[in-house]
């Protein structure tokens, strides 16, 4: 049974780390992971998983409560993730090519509003590396009989592709992790790529998922196995551009959507330090218009049109909101930031309690 110490010492991890420019400190957060994850001192972060499963797109999830995108973009922690009791892990985006993503600083907390801004750019490894190192992982082999934990790979596209090239990225990156993945997400919806959101828009979405739609029909039968797509997307969308991307995602047969990634919007955070800088908002500002994006998904999809919302999850009541607004699991990033692992473990058990309810 591992040790359940991970509120208390994040607790006094958090002083320390915050004393760090916001980059430097999730460098040395991911070194410790990768270092101590299937050793004895992952007892640190460790936590009994919260048993909660529920079927999406065919998929068994443990729980309820996964980890977004983004914090780990190569795909280096996975075990130490798992340890941690998610249900689900998404990691990268990655990319077909390594690249070094924008100048630093890219990365500034607003501890005011339990936010972050960033325009990391898809900074990463590259495929290959990813691939080496997803298949590294032992979470699986780990799992001890019990339903293993999930897995999603997210994929992107090169800032040197050209946007009208850009279908080329995501296929070489789908047919990279295709086999590897419980599930893959295309993140069509960072703003820190050019014009990457543009391929949110009724045509360039249509092509796009017509291409990984086809591809995916190929690779399944080439593998065996038909791994559920989800496509990400923004917040910085109206009814009409939310109505129109949910047809798209039903006309190509995507399994599922998460909603949302970071804002552009800065209404919540005018006048704070650092919240003129470019880039994406995240944690508590998000919350509101992902729940917005993700009823308006609700709306139009029906009820079994699985929904992974993500956004501004802090606390276990955050989680349970976003449930009522439409999801039917959540991901946490920036609530991993500022409350430390012991989230993970308390969202879980307020959804599993609010379903004992129900
Ligand atoms: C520093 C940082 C990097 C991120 N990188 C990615 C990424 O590579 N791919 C992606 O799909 N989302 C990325 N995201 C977005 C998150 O996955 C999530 O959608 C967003 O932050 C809202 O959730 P939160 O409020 O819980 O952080 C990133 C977020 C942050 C804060």
């Amino acid at each position: 049974m591992p040790l359940l110490l991970p509120s208390s010492l994040y607790g006094l991890a958090r002083p320390f780390l915050f004393g760090f420019d916001p980059e430097h400190a999730h460098e040395i957060t991911l070194d410790g992971l990768a270092r101590t994850q299937n050793t004895p001192l992952a007892c640190a972060y460790s936590a009994p998983r919260v048993d909660d499963p529920v079927t999406l797109a065919g998929l068994t999830f443990p729980n309820r409560v996964g980890l977004a995108a983004g914090l780990d973009k190569n795909a280096r922690c996975i075990d130490a993730f798992a340890a941690m009791g998610f249900g689900f892990v998404e990691v990268g985006t990655v990319t077909p090519k390594a690249q070094p993503g924008n100048p630093k600083p890219r990365m500034f907390r607003l501890p005011q509003r339990d936010a972050l801004i960033n325009r990391l750019g898809f900074n990463n490894e590259g495929l290959d590396a990813f691939l080496a190192n997803v298949q590294n992982a032992r979470f699986r082999k780990n799992s001890g009989g019990k339903t293993p934990m999930l897995l999603g790979l997210n994929i992107g596209k090169n800032a040197a592709t050209p946007i009208e090239r850009a279908v080329d990225d995501y296929l070489a990156c789908l047919d990279g992790v295709y086999s590897h993945a419980d599930y893959v997400t295309i993140n069509i919806s960072s703003p820190n790529t050019a014009n990457l959101r543009s391929l949110q828009s009724d045509e360039a979405l249509d092509a796009l998922l017509g291409a990984v739609a086809e591809r995916r029909e190929a690779l399944a039968t080439r593998h065996g196995k038909r791994s559920p797509l989800f496509v990400k997307i923004a917040p910085d969308l109206d009814e009409a551009q939310v109505a129109v991307i949910a047809a798209t995602l039903q006309r190509h047969r995507m399994d599922g959507v998460i909603a949302t990634n970071t804002t552009l919007a800065r209404d919540a955070v005018a006048g704070l330090p650092h919240a003129a800088e470019a880039g994406g908002l995240s944690g508590a500002p998000v919350r509101e218009a992902s729940n917005r994006v993700i009823a308006q998904l609700r709306a139009v999809l029906g009820k079994d049109f699985p929904i992974i919302g993500v956004g501004g999850v802090l606390s276990a009541a955050d989680a349970k909101a976003k449930i009522a607004a439409g999801a039917d699991v959540v991901q946490i990033y920036t609530g991993l930031i500022y409350r430390g692992p012991a989230l993970v473990r308390e969202a879980a058990q307020a959804l599993l309690r609010d379903r004992s309810k129900a």
